[in-house]
């Protein structure tokens, strides 16, 4: 099971490697990503840059631009306040970091964490161009986050919670390094609840996004499992039958130091890149 397991996760990082020396390349990673092709069965698929607006692709180098591979927006739905601290689950070519730096401002902080090396390196090229100085990429997997607990006021993310292996972890790994107040804002592909796990699987591969996607109830209870309030997830666009682009919110009870959440090390050998 732990050997499947870390199959998975090896073939994931392989297929995102790919993508990352697509780009590097100077060709498109959005049509190589969460696999647009498989989904756009429906006629409906959306990932990847067409996400951002105008505005907020200006932003950014072309390169972010194209890396991006994500099902949502989540720095337009974090609220993020400047002096904020920012951590992005499966930071990619770095997009998301890239916004969520320039929205924290210079007294914020903005972290990437990939346990991708190709992305990590695509990613510090690009806040490079773009001039943005209060980033770190962390270099780990979302299972066993490499920062502190109650270090992070905000937890974005961009469709990657449904490529890991062990989704409980990835929760209580979020509620473990939110400081007691801090908020999630993540943007991910959700099932229905009608479809089994084998139906999720019909419509799109694992590496693409779609095989092992949560349904709506069972993220909702994950995150109250991991001990949040205030949650939500609704439904944004549909990216194949049934299954959705989708926004997650949740907020860490401000007295969860007392009420004891899970506490899990992070791993010894996660280092920043
Ligand atoms: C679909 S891409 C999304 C990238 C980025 N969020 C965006 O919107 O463009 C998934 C990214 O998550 C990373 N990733 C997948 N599973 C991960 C895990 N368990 N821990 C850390 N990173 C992971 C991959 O290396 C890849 O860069």
């Amino acid at each position: 099971m732990v050997a499947r397991a870390d199959e998975l996760r090896e073939e994931v990082r392989r297929r995102y490697a790919e993508s990352a020396r697509t780009v590097s390349d100077g060709g498109c990673g959005s049509g190589g990503c969460c696999d647009d092709s498989q989904a756009s069965a429906v006629g409906s698929a959306r990932f990847g840059e067409v996400l951002y607006d105008a505005e907020q692709r200006g932003e950014l180098p072309d390169a972010a631009v194209l890396a991006s591979l994500g099902c949502g927006n989540p720095v337009a739905v974090a609220d993020l306040n400047e002096g904020e601290t920012v951590l992005d689950l499966g930071s990619g070519g770095g997009i998301d970091v890239i916004l969520s730096a320039k929205r924290v401002g210079p007294t914020g902080t903005a972290y990437g964490l990939d346990m991708t090396d190709e992305m990590l390196a695509l990613a510090q090229k690009n806040a490079a161009e773009a001039g943005v100085k209060n980033v770190h990429f962390l270099k780990g997997i979302m299972e066993q986050i490499p920062l502190p607990a109650n270090s992070v006021d905000v937890v974005i993310s961009n469709c990657v919670i449904n490529l890991s292996v062990d989704k409980p972890a990835v929760l209580s790994e979020i509620a473990r390094v939110l400081k007691p107040g801090g908020r999630v804002g993540v943007s991910d592909v959700v099932a229905e609840d009608r479809l089994s796990p084998e139906e999720r699987a019909e419509r799109g591969s694992y590496v693409g996004c779609i095989a092992g996607a949560l349904s709506q109830s069972e993220y909702v209870a994950g995150l109250e499992a991991a001990g949040f309030d205030d949650v939500s997830v609704t439904f944004t666009h549909e990216v194949a039958d049934g299954m959705h682009g989708a926004i997650v919110k949740a907020i860490k009870a401000r007295d969860s130091e007392q009420t004891g959440l899970p506490v899990i090390q992070p791993a010894a050998s996660a280092g920043c890149c």
